[in-house]
């Protein structure tokens, strides 16, 4: 991982090359470049509005950049063809602060509807699939329930389970532990650092857990005014940084 603009190596599978998003007059992302290499646990960190998110959900295709080019596996996910950007698209899966799970959906359903309908499963194979991963997030026991009957760190594992199900190489998790009542959090960032450890997933993370950020990142990256101020292993930029501004920062959030 760096944040440099130089030639594409092997491995790398995230590249943002001067990508550049507006919403109206502000500029959210101002010629961005970093990219993210195969199996590695990438923090962006940075104040609130800098654009973390928003980074996120373009690589999701939720948003779509003003200007410049992204690539996941070698693939364009924009500016591409529609085919191409829905096969770079299934690389990736998402976990979202306020969890999003289907409330009409029972909890195993939650996890077979994507597999099924955009992988093409079969429903026995799908099922088999969620039942496993239910097991790995410690809710073997709660495939009828529906997301109401849960708590907010069950929803989370669900989503957590939801993700997994499409067998993304990249899983991106956007502060899925802030809307969690205090004493479920660790369980959930327990169940990250498992997964982050037991699997060769890569993982871009957005959290103001510095301790489970020093924990599982290689690279942690400081985002201000939507450009990478700062990038390096995380014992480097939380205990001795470069810049004024990431001094700043973490001296508000440490
Ligand atoms: N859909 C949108 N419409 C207008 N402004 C948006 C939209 N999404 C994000 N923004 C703005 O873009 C900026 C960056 O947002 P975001 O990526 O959510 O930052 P972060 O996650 O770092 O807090 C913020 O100023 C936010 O208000
Ligand atoms: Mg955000």
């Amino acid at each position: 991982m760096s944040a440099d603009t130089n030639a594409t190596t092997p491995d790398e599978l995230i590249r943002f090359e001067n990508v550049t998003k507006r919403f109206g007059d502000s500029t959210v992302l101002d010629d961005l470049c970093f990219s993210v290499r195969s199996g590695r646990h990438v923090t962006l960190i940075g104040p609130s509005g800098s654009g973390k998110t928003t980074i996120l959900r373009l690589l999701m295709t939720l948003e779509t950049p003003d200007e410049g080019t992204i690539q996941v596996n070698g693939s364009r996910l924009f500016p591409a063809a529609e085919k191409e950007r829905r096969e770079a698209r299934k690389k990736i899966g998402m976990v979202f602060q306020q969890f999003n799970l289907f409330p009409n959906m029972t909890v195993l359903r939650n996890i077979t509807e994507a597999p099924v309908r955009v992988l093409g499963l079969s429903k026995d194979e799908a099922e088999a699939r969620a039942r496993e991963l239910l097991d790995l997030v410690g809710l073997g026991d709660r495939a009828d329930a529906k997301p109401t009957q849960l708590s907010g760190g069950q929803q989370q594992r669900v989503a957590i389970a939801r993700a997994l199900a499409m067998r993304p190489q990249v899983l991106l998790l956007d502060e899925v532990t802030s809307a969690l009542d205090p004493e479920l959090v660790a369980g959930v960032l327990d169940l990250l650092r498992d997964i982050a450890r037991t699997t060769d997933i890569t993982m871009v993370c957005v959290t103001h857990e510095m301790n489970f950020a020093r924990d599982i990142s290689d690279d942690v990256l400081m985002f201000d005014s939507g450009k990478v101020i700062e990038s390096g292993p995380p014992e480097k930029i939380f205990s001795d940084p470069e810049h004024e501004r990431t001094r700043e920062f973490l001296g508000a959030v440490l």
